[in-house]
């Protein structure tokens, strides 16, 4: 790999000037975003390093096949631009060095044990990185933090990456935030296409170098220049905005099953409105995703740190509301079959957190198929992407085992399979419950499929997915979430 050139004395043409960039965390976010930057700007080289060797593995898969992340048109870019100017590597070392920019894409997950456990943000990864690019960078280097971090981790990236320039070394650092907002399922579209792209920083002339890479496809208009604690901030801000809407609509859903109202139509009259707006209002199991409950986890433990406890607990209630729905589905559905699982087949349709993805994390069938699970349930499981090893590893207890103890010490009394196909996994299923809004769980002909199933049989769709008027001359017991109706 070719010693980077410093831009230092190139200040005329940046757009030129920037020829190699290094990003750390070939994940959801690092490897899509950088695809994208690879297919707009032929001429600068992106390498995309990882720790984890079988993810590089995985993207560097000569068919496309087993690329690790499903994303509509993600294959395509790939094809035009890996081994091009895009390459995934485990060599972090060399990528660090060679870079002009490096981006830090790498995971926060939410603490699981010390300070702030359950709340606080795991910068360790952070600050790994941190100390990677301080042994091995060299020249002038922008550091750009793209990973969704807590206000201020910025200071704690400067502390460690200006520790390492002595003086007169050529060594220099400059930081920036520059949140990713991609959304799982739609992250190409997001990124081709973002509503903007926030870039936040003190430093001009370093904001000015990032926002010309992004100019090459994103109108100057959309680029929003802010300080660097804002641009943080924001981040957090933005996800605990939509995530509120969710707990908001989901928890008028259990008001219209209660009331005889009907969620979707509740949607439709309160979205018309302008000022509310109609996107992020579909009621159904709670929100999933990597990165929600862990951002307002976030946001509420740095309200807390800043003795803003009623802004804190006003947050708080958004996930409280998350757990609610889980829950009251689970209980529900128990209910419903006469408050006993033990040996009844459930027929789980959509594993993944949203349909258009294979993720898993968070995912809020997660956990009402362990409460099923506990009730002694007998689960198949079908969901179009998502592969049963990762439903194994979210559930932690593998494919037909009975009564083991798993790693979170739970006995469950149930079991669970994986199922190719619609038809396999409703067959002789007592109930059905749709936990994905995947397209193809949409039109299903019930009417054929109940005959199949024991009965009395039960429909429970918690994404909204069925048309009702349909079931009417069906054989079969339905709950709608939000709708007061069934
Ligand atoms: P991810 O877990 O999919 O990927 C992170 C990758 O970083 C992993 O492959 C891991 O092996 C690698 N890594 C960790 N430490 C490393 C190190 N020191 N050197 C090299 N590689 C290292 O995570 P993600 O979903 O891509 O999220 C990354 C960040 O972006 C998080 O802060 C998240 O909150 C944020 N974010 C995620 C999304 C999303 O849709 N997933 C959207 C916007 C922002
Ligand atoms: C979310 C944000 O939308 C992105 O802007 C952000 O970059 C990203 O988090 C992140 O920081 O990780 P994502 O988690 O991929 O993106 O997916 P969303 O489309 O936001 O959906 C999140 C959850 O909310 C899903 O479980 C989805 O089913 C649920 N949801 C969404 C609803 O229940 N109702 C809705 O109306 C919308």
């Amino acid at each position: 790999m070719n010693k980077k050139k410093s831009f230092i004395n190139q200040k005329k043409n940046y757009k030129g000037s920037i020829k190699n960039i290094c990003c750390i965390g070939a994940g959801y976010v690092g490897g899509p975003t950088m695809a994208v930057i690879a297919d707009k700007c032929n001429s600068i080289i992106v390498n995309v390093v990882d720790i984890d060797q079988n993810r590089i593995n995985a993207w560097n898969d000569p068919d496309f096949q087993k690329i690790p992340i499903y994303e509509t048109g993600l294959v395509s870019i790939l094809k035009r631009t890996r081994g091009i100017n895009l390459h995934f590597s485990t060599n972090i070392e060399e990528a660090i060095s060679a870079a002009d920019i490096i981006f830090i894409s790498v995971n926060t997950p939410t603490k699981i044990k010390g300070l702030g456990a359950g709340k606080a943000s795991n910068l360790s990864w952070i600050e790994k990185c941190a100390r990677q690019i301080a042994k091995f960078s060299q020249n002038k280097t922008i550091v750009v933090e793209k990973s969704t971090v807590p206000v201020q981790t910025a200071e704690v990236i400067k502390t460690i990456l200006n520790s390492s320039c002595p003086p007169n070394s050529s060594k220099r650092f400059s930081i920036l935030s520059n949140p990713e907002f991609l959304a799982e399922g739609s992250a190409i579209n997001d990124l081709e296409k973002p509503d903007r792209v926030l870039i936040g920083g003190d430093d001009q002339e370093s904001i000015e170098v990032l926002s010309e890479i992004y100019k090459t496809w994103v109108p100057e208009s959309k680029i929003i220049r802010t300080n660097i604690w804002s641009s943080e901030l924001s981040k957090l801000i933005a996800n605990a905005f939509l995530a509120q809407r969710i707990s908001s609509i989901n928890s008028i859903s259990a008001l219209c099953e209660a009331t005889g109202a009907n969620i979707k139509e509740v949607e439709k009259a309160i979205g018309s409105d302008r000022r509310i707006g109609n996107k992020f209002l579909k009621a159904g199991p709670g929100f999933g995703g990597s990165c929600f409950q862990k951002d307002i986890l976030n946001l509420v433990y740095l309200c807390r740190h800043f003795d803003l406890e009623e802004v804190a607990d006003y947050w708080e209630a958004v996930i409280r509301v998350n757990n609610y729905q889980k829950n009251r589905i689970s209980k529900l559905i128990i209910q419903k079959l006469f408050g006993n699982l033990n040996n009844k087949k459930i027929g789980i349709l959509g594993f993944a957190f949203k349909n258009g993805t294979n993720d898993t994390r968070e995912s809020p069938a997660i956990q009402i198929v362990k409460d099923l699970l506990n009730e002694g349930a007998q689960i198949n499981i079908h969901d179009p992407k998502v592969k049963p090893s990762d439903i194994e590893k979210e559930l932690e207890v593998e494919q037909y085992k009975i009564n083991i103890i798993n790693k979170s010490n739970q006995n469950y009394d149930g079991t669970w399979v994986y199922k190719k196909t619609i038809k396999e996994t409703i067959e002789t299923a007592h109930a059905v419950v749709i936990l994905t809004e995947w397209d193809e769980y949409t039109n299903l002909d019930w009417g054929e499929l109940s005959k199949k199933m024991v009965k009395p049989s039960w429909l429970f769709d918690a994404r909204s997915l069925i048309n009702f008027d349909s079931l009417k001359e069906v054989e079969i017991f339905s709950w709608q979430v939000g709708n007061g109706q069934t």
